[in-house]
């Protein structure tokens, strides 16, 4: 069945937000009392929802830092959320006082709050875009004014391809971008399973009335997301995992995480 939803339009306090959801979990302030009764209900069957959502931003401030130290200069930021601390261009800029960030979301609270913030930040795009619209980013001029496509590039999209259904083809999605990309690009993804976790099944459910649905996936299709990009060490592992001293593999794997490099 087609789930096809449109970006948020507005404001709109009685529709659970996935922004918003997202936001309470990080024990931000930016949410209202329907959010928290979507993400309340999430934890009943998922009861470590607010901890695996600190992990994965947690995971995208190792990515950024290993990304920067790697030597990318410039990052492209899908599915932004609320800003919080550490975000991308912090974390990158701590590394390389020139990194270039281009936030991208379709969602207008998400980017007066971005732009809020980001007022006084150089180096820092923050462009209205749904990433189901791929060329709209690649195209838009403050991508095009921030971003050197012959130079690489580290796309982040952590906590967002869960919100793209099949039938919208993820796949195709990150292809578009991975052309785009010159070799020695890299990405950054995170993604829900319920793999080791039947019961976030039902979870799916509570997405029903929210502005974008849940679609976690198995290990095995997040794998084929980084279809034309090398995994970088240690692989698509738990959340919690990625770029710790961490060796043993957590069973209970809710997110999975890893990063990919564009080869020559
Ligand atoms: C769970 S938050 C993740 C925020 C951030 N990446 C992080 O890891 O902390 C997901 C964000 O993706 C945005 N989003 C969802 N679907 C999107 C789409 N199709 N295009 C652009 N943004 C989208 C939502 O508005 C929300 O801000």
């Amino acid at each position: 069945m087609s789930d096809h939803r449109a970006a948020p339009a507005g404001v709109d306090p009685t529709t659970p937000n996935v922004a918003r959801m997202y936001d309470f979990w990080l024990e931000g302030k930016d949410n209202f009392a329907a959010d928290r009764a979507a993400a309340e209900k999430v934890n009943t069957l998922v009861p470590d929802a607010p901890l695996q959502a600190r992990a994965a931003r947690q995971f995208l401030g190792r990515a950024v830092r290993f990304l920067a130290e790697a030597g990318i200069r410039q990052f492209i930021d899908l599915g932004t959320g609320l800003p919080t601390q550490w975000n991308v261009h912090q974390v990158a800029q701590q590394v390389t006082p020139e990194a270039r960030v281009v936030y991208v979301d379709y969602d207008p609270v998400v980017l007066v709050h971005a732009r809020a913030m980001l007022q006084d930040t150089e180096q820092v795009e923050v462009v209205q875009a749904d990433l189901r619209d791929p060329e709209k980013i690649l195209q838009h001029p403050d991508t095009r004014a921030l971003i050197d496509f012959d130079e690489p590039l580290g796309l982040i999209l952590v906590g967002v391809l869960y919100f793209i259904t099949d039938d919208e083809d993820p796949a195709s999605i990150l292809a578009r971008f991975r052309d785009a990309m010159t070799p020695g690009s890299y990405v950054a993804i995170s993604h829900t399973s319920t793999d080791n976790r039947p019961a976030g099944e039902r979870a799916k459910e509570i997405y029903n009335d929210a502005t974008a649905p849940h679609v976690p996936r198995t290990r095995a299709a997040i794998a084929r997301l980084f279809d034309g990009f090398d995994l970088v060490e240690p692989g698509l592992v738990d959340v919690r995992v990625w770029g710790t001293d961490m060796v043993e593999q957590p069973k209970d794997t809710v997110v999975y995480a890893g990063v990919g490099r564009k080869p020559a």
